[in-house]
């Protein structure tokens, strides 16, 4: 495995590759949803590579850019167990010098629930995203479910902006007891780690419900609601129930839908989504 730490080198590194490159975006303190990303990049490519980049165009004023947790030589080894072929992990400086202008927006998209909430957020993530596939240049990008709205939006950049390159998204992977792997978990007191698996009892809920025959997202959404309420750590953001496409809210949920809420313990923001199908 070699790690590269600047634009140049891993554009000429890149150049010298025969064959498909698969490349995994990440922000590092990587957990096994990650690693699961790497494992169908390998499964499917030539080579793989992972980004390790906590950008800062995609936090706001007080979000956890500054604490969001980073270890490289943990990360390293597990991607070197993973087989990854090079992490790119440019500092802060390479990826943004101080003259640098440019940014990538997708509308409407990006109103709604994360962005309605983190203004400003998917504007730092495309930007970033559409940086590092210059850079990288890859045949295939792998993306996961977990952050449903992220997948949307770079699926919406790569139509719009033509970009030559597939993408896949890849199943959320989740703990034993349902909660969503995400490097933010640590942050949990054990506490309020317990009662985060309400998320996921939420959606399993729903989907339940919708199974049976429930369609009226009003009544999905409360049943949702009346049981994160049971959990005392937990501030509801939002609990959506929404077209899988377009993220507009249904007053009935039909197919292709997705159910997502934003949950917030103390300081901690966790998100999760199940898709309806
Ligand atoms: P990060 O949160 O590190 O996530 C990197 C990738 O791993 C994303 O595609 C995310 O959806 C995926 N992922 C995270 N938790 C997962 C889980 N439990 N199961 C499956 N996949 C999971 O998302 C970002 O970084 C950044 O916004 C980035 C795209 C790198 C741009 O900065």
């Amino acid at each position: 495995m070699q790690v590269i730490q600047t634009v140049a080198e891993m554009k000429k590194v890149r150049r010298d590759l025969k064959g498909t490159v698969g490349f995994v975006p990440t922000m590092g303190y990587l957990h096994e949803g990650h690693l699961t990303l790497v494992r169908r990049s390998r499964e499917a490519n030539d080579f793989t590579v992972v980004s390790i980049f906590v950008n800062p165009t995609q936090f706001g004023p007080g979000e956890d850019f500054d604490r969001y947790p980073r270890d490289y030589p943990r990360d390293f080894a597990m991607l070197d167990l993973g087989h990854t072929d090079y992490v790119f992990l440019p500092p802060p400086g390479e990826m943004y010098p101080s003259s640098y202008n440019t940014w990538v927006e997708v509308l409407q998209i990006t109103d709604r629930l994360e962005g309605a909430i983190r203004p400003g957020h998917f504007r730092g993530v495309a930007t970033v995203v559409a940086k590092l596939f210059n850079i990288v240049a890859p045949t295939c990008t792998y993306f996961g479910q977990k952050d449903v709205q992220q997948c949307l939006v770079i699926k919406k950049m790569i139509q719009d902006l033509n970009m030559n390159l597939e993408m896949v998204i890849v199943p959320t992977v989740r703990e034993s007891d349902g909660l969503a792997m995400s490097s933010r978990n640590i942050y949990l007191s054990p506490d309020e780690r317990r009662q985060a698996p309400v998320l996921f009892q939420s959606l399993m809920t729903a989907r339940k419900m919708w199974l049976e025959g429930e369609k009226d997202a009003e009544k999905l959404r409360q049943a949702m609601v009346d049981l994160i309420l049971q959990m005392p750590l937990g501030n509801i953001e939002y609990v959506s129930i929404a077209d899988a496409l377009t993220l507009r809210e249904l007053a009935k949920a039909e197919p292709p839908a997705v159910v997502s809420l934003a949950v917030k313990f103390g300081r901690t923001r966790l998100i999760d989504n199940m898709l309806l199908e």
